[in-house]
Parts: structure tokens; C-alpha cells; sequence
């Protein structure tokens, strides 16, 4: 199972307009509430994917019953502890002309003590449960900054495997943790590292120097020119075709989804780091945040483009091969999209449709 963490989950509401005016009285012709928070974004392209996934973090008030109810119509298991004040809500403005996006995000609650340490409780008990844990998005008020470094060192404890995907001083302190990946995009890592950093060769250096600081792989992603995923074997660097997006907001947290998956059934970096940019890339095509067209997924697949920046020996990579096979009980997306076996127990039988 894999688990995610969202502590300042909110209610994404999504406004379109014509063209944003500040100043002026706007009029919203739609509008659209989900349950957000980059953790909950992760969540839902998992459970898209057929994977069995469990929501923990922190919610508060009617806005937190909301975020609540969406998962459970979407049938997401979630365990969630509960502070005063309201969830936040983060507003996203589309505008019709162009299709530009201006974020609003919300503070969101102090989260007290007692809420913190009633997670805290729920979050040792989960990752018993789980391989893999995707930690994502920024700290709420009332949270120490080494929060997320204290959950890599108790999901280690209990054999499970961390992803840290946030940026600042709690992306930072997570390092003391050692995480088994973090994935900052270029101008979180370069926020981090103190200096500007520009093209695949800079995306390396940082991805190296955030591990000498302590995170065990790391991916620095780099919008439209993908990827740069290093590790104990080297460094890697995968991008996606030219595609027009429709809506990057949240491709970052498909991406996570991907390696969560990638880790959780051990596939080799290359595998990992190709199905990471054709989701991501999907997403980018899809209007939703946190969720993708399959197809796009199938036809991206194929035409991502790998290379290795200094990396040990190929190993065989079966990729090509079984790009295409479908799943025989056609349960889940995965086996359609690569051919390996399916996430859903049940459904293991699907690996035989390999060879
Ligand atoms: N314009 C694009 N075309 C193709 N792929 C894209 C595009 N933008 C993003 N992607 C894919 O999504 C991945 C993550 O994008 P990005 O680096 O923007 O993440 P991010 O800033 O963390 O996003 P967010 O935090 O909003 O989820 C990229 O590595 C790439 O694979
Ligand atoms: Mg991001």
C-alpha cells in the first residue's frame, strides 16, 4: 500500500473567467471544488491507477468535512486527525483568453498540539501498513520545520520508504531524515542550494549535491524538459514528447504518484523515471489537476526519451517490449500501460500477459 501525507489539505476551487482583470469586479461562469492539497493530488492519480492508497494528514471544520466527503466518493480510504479552524481553500483562475493561471493559496490552520500529536499516532500505525509514503506540500502554522525529516526517520523505522515533495525550510530539514527521494523542481532545488540553476547539466549538480546533503535519490523536474533523476548508480535524464498542455498545475504531484508506484513494485530507475514523465506529461494534457486521460498515458509511454548522464552499466530494459499488453482481466490501467503485474491482488495473473 502506499500512503500519502497532506497536512494543509484545502478545497481547490477552480474559477474560470475571460481574462483576469485586478481591480475590476470579475464574474466566475464556473466553478469547480475538490479536495486539494498536492498530497491528495498524489492520492487521486494513484487510486486512478489501480493502486490501494491511504490518505493521512490534517484537516479542520466544514471545509475539512468537505475534503472528507469528496474521498470518500471516490472510494479513498483516509485517515485524517483533526485541528480547529477551517481547512483552507486555494483558488485557481483560468482565464479563457490564453488559458494563463493565477493561484490564490490560503494559509490554511495552525495545527494544535493535540491534532498534531493525534497524526502523529495515526501516522505510526499507517506505516506499518505501507511500503511506500508520499509526503507533499508545505507545513501549516503550529508544525516544527524538521516535521517531515521526523516522519522519514519513524516510516524507516518501520521499513517503509519515503518521497519528500515540498520546498523551503521543510524541504530542507527532511534531508536530516534521509529520505529515499525528493523531488524538488528547478527553482525549489535551486532555493535550496542558494544559487540559479539552468538546463540538464545544472539539474544534475543539484540533484548530486541535495544527496550529499542527505536524500537518497533525488529527482529535479524541469517542466516541459522533464526530468533529471539521480541515485546511488548515477544520474539520469528523461524527457517527455512536445505536447500543448492544457493544465501543469499538479504535474509535479503525478510525477510523485509514478515513482510511489515505481518504488512500491521495485521497478528498475529507468522504468521508474519513463512511466514518471509520460503521467506527468498526461496530466499536463488533462483540464483536472491530479488526474489524466489513459490514452495520452499509452501514447506518451513510448516516445519519452531516456538518456543516461553517467550512469553504472544498461541493464535490460523491457520497457519496449511490453509497452501495450493488456491487462487479461482489463481491471487497471497499469497493465494496459506497461505490462507488469497488476496492483490489484487479485489480479497478478496479468504478469503472465508479459511474454
Ligand atoms: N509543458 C509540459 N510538457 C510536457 N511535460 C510537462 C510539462 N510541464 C510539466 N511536465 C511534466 O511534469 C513534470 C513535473 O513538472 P514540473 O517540473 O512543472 O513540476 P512542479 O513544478 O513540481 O509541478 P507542481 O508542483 O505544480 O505539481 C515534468 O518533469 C514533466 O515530465
Ligand atoms: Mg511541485
Amino acid at each position: 500500500m502506499i500512503i500519502t501525507v497532506t497536512m494543509n489539505a484545502s478545497v481547490d476551487k477552480r474559477y474560470r473567467v475571460e481574462t483576469l482583470e485586478p481591480g475590476t469586479v470579475m464574474r466566475v461562469y464556473s466553478c469547480r471544488n475538490t479536495a486539494g492539497g498536492k498530497g491528495l493530488n498524489v492520492t487521486r492519480v494513484l487510486r486512478q491507477l489501480g493502486a490501494e492508497v491511504l490518505a493521512v494528514g490534517v484537516t479542520g471544520g466544514r471545509n475539512g468535512d468537505f475534503i472528507e466527503s469528496e474521498l470518500d466518493a471516490l472510494g479513498i480510504r483516509h485517515d485524517f486527525a483533526r485541528t480547529e479552524g477551517e481547512s483552507r481553500c486555494c483558488v485557481n483562475v483560468v482565464e479563457a483568453s490564453g488559458g494563463r493561471q493565477t493561484e490564490f493559496l490560503e494559509p490554511g490552520p495552525t495545527v494544535g498540539e493535540g491534532a498534531l500529536e493525534d497524526f502523529l499516532a495515526r501516522y505510526a500505525a499507517a506505516v506499518h501498513e505501507g511500503a511506500v509514503v508520499a509526503v507533499s506540500g508545505s507545513l501549516p502554522a503550529g508544525v516544527p520545520a524538521g516535521f517531515y525529516g521526523q516522519l522519514a526517520n519513524v516510516a524507516s523505522q518501520a521499513g517503509a520508504k519515503v518521497i519528500v515533495d515540498s520546498s523551503g525550510a521543510a524541504l530542507a530539514a527532511s534531508l536530516a531524515g534521509g529520505p529515499h527521494l525528493i523531488k524538488p523542481n528547478m527553482e525549489e532545488a535551486a532555493a535550496l542550494l542558494g544559487r540559479s540553476l539552468e538546463g540538464v547539466a545544472d539539474a544534475e549538480w543539484a540533484a548530486k549535491e541535495l544527496m550529499a546533503r542527505g536524500a537518497c535519490r533525488v529527482a529535479v523536474s524541469m517542466g516541459a524538459k522533464g526530468v533529471v533523476l539521480a541515485g546511488p548508480r548515477g544520474a539520469m535524464h528523461a524527457k517527455p514528447p512536445r505536447i500543448t498542455p492544457r493544465n501543469t498545475v499538479g504535474c509535479g504531484d503525478s510525477m510523485v504518484a509514478a515513482f510511489a508506484l515505481g518504488i512500491a513494485y521495485g521497478w528498475s530507475s529507468e522504468l521508474m523515471v519513463r512511466y514518471a514523465v509520460a503521467l506527468s506529461a498526461a496530466s499536463a494534457l488533462c483540464d483536472d489537476t491530479g488526474a489524466f486521460n489513459e490514452t495520452d498515458l499509452e501514447n506518451l509511454l513510448p516516445k519519452v526519451e531516456c538518456a543516461r548522464l553517467s550512469w553504472g552499466p544498461r541493464r535490460r530494459c523491457w520497457l519496449p517490449r511490453v509497452v501495450g499488453v493488456q491487462c487479461p482481466r482489463r481491471r487497471c490501467l497499469l497493465p494496459r500501460a506497461m505490462g507488469v503485474h497488476c496492483l490489484r491482488r487479485r489480479c497478478l495473473s496479468s504478469r503472465a500477459a508479459e511474454v
